[in-house]
């Protein structure tokens, strides 16, 4: 533990402060959600638009959530506190992002707990031979028995919470340093293995090569939705990781070099999956199930197939952990440092708070589904579309409003110079000001049913 941070923990330099940070913003939003909105909205077309959204508001969120975290010292609510005075409206900014964080978790588990069961399931081997429609099948059985997801949702639960408990050192650090290079070994391995596949060029063309005829207005907004979900924008965990980024780093270099990460493996997702979508004449728009079932399927099919599902699952699993964890930490650190809980007492009870919601939203894909059904969505449902159209934006526009407004010229330059030059202080200000809210704010009126 070093003292630099007034006696507050600090991750233990540069490779500690990527892999934990690129571990939050590198998950299923990478590898389960980037290929299927990026092939539902036609491909290359709308990954120019999410590089876009990613580098315009994108990065000057994540620096500023960075920011406030080092500056404040604290955990989300605790740092606007303290930046901003203890009464100040900021203040809700932070709340909204502790029950965003609690939100995604609830249903982020349920997934991260399907990968589990396919974890085991490409283990057993079960997806050899099988036809397409007896995959799909697979798929859909075993998301509508709510006995096994809920099983494997409390695992996984279990598994972050274990890491959480272990602490910010031990256990964030300590798994996030271990696990990142491990899951950039097997997409590259996969990537590697899809583009020798004969017939992957079309894939790669698919990927590559924009066609903005089949870009629509929804995959504009759903890329910059996706630009917060992807990086863990709004829901305080940038903040909270930002408290624990020692004075001696940059926080500019380290927001780019995370933003980096996050989108390089998603475009190496793509890489894998793509190619082998198009190889074996398979559909690239498949949605949710893309990974669930047309992968199977194209790993049913080559030759090496039963080690590489393996190697998938499990990559997905652990990409789904170090974000999982970054979410409850979140709560955790305010819980423990605010409230007066002990680390462990504080993960226990939210942790439990938060796979009860979890155990709902995986029946609502099951039998109970009718109970908990409304307008169309179902709890599931309801949760991913709260935090992804109106809670993420809003705790991503407070904390880059604050930055730009409220927090004072000083604090942000020193805080911008703090291990490196500084050199971008103004125009980083003038986007925090301005462009960002501008972006942010489309999203807004396009959620409210305005544009
Ligand atoms: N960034 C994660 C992903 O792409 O899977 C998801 C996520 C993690 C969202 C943490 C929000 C969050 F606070
Ligand atoms: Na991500």
């Amino acid at each position: 533990m070093s003292n630099e941070n007034n006696g507050r923990v600090s991750f233990g330099g540069r490779f500690s402060i990527i892999a934990v940070a690129a571990g939050s913003a590198i998950g299923l939003g990478n590898i389960w959600k980037f290929p299927y909105i990026a092939g539902v909205n036609g491909g290359a077309a709308f990954i120019i638009v999410y590089l876009v959204c990613i580098t315009l508001i994108g990065l000057p969120v994540l620096m500023s959530e960075f920011l406030v975290g080092r500056r404040g010292q604290k955990n989300v609510i605790g740092s606007y506190s303290k930046l901003a005075g203890k009464k100040s409206p900021w203040i809700l900014g932070g709340f909204i992002s502790i029950m965003a964080s609690a939100m995604i978790l609830s249903f982020y588990g349920v997934v991260a707990g399907w990968t589990l069961e396919y974890v085991v399931k490409a283990v057993s081997n079960v997806f050899e031979g099988k036809s397409p429609q007896e995959i799909g099948q697979i798929f859909g059985s075993y998301v509508s028995n709510p006995v096994k997801t809920i099983t494997c949702q409390l695992i996984f639960m279990a598994m972050t919470a274990g890491i959480i408990i272990a602490g910010v050192k031990k256990g964030i650090e300590g798994f996030s340093r271990v696990m990142m290079p491990v899951l950039l070994g097997i997409i590259i391995l996969l990537g590697i293995r899809a583009v020798t596949l004969e017939g992957s060029g079309g894939g790669l063309s698919f990927l590559f090569k924009p066609d903005f005829s089949k870009l629509t207005a929804s995959g504009v907004l759903d890329a910059l939705g996706h630009a917060f979900f992807t990086l863990s924008l709004g829901a305080g965990t940038m903040i909270t990781y930002g408290s624990y980024i020692s004075k001696r780093e940059n926080l500019s270099a380290t927001a780019v070099q995370v933003a980096l990460a996050d989108t390089v493996i998603a475009l190496l997702a793509g890489v894998a999956i793509f190619p082998a979508v198009f190889a074996f004449g398979l559909e690239p728009g498949a949605g949710p199930g893309l990974v669930f079932v047309t992968l199977p399927n194209v790993f049913g099919q080559m030759p090496g197939g039963y080690i590489f599902c393996i190697l998938f699952f499990v990559l997905l699993a652990v990409a789904a952990l170090t974000s999982s964890i970054s979410m409850l930490e979140v709560g955790v650190a305010y819980l423990s440092e605010d409230l007066g809980l002990s680390r462990t007492k504080a993960t226990l009870l939210l942790g439990s708070l938060i796979s009860g919601a979890g155990i709902l939203c995986a029946l609502s894909m099951g039998p109970s589904q009718d109970a908990l059904t409304l307008g169309g969505k179902n709890f599931f449902d309801w949760l991913d579309y709260i935090t992804s159209n109106f809670a993420l934006p809003f705790g991503g526009l407070a904390v880059v409003l604050f930055v730009g407004w409220g927090l004072g010229k000083k604090n942000t330059s020193d805080e911008l110079a703090s291990g490196g030059k500084g050199k971008y202080t103004n125009l980083f200000i003038f986007v925090a000001k301005y462009v960002a809210p501008v972006g942010i704010g489309v999203v807004f009126l396009h959620s409210f049913g305005i544009i």
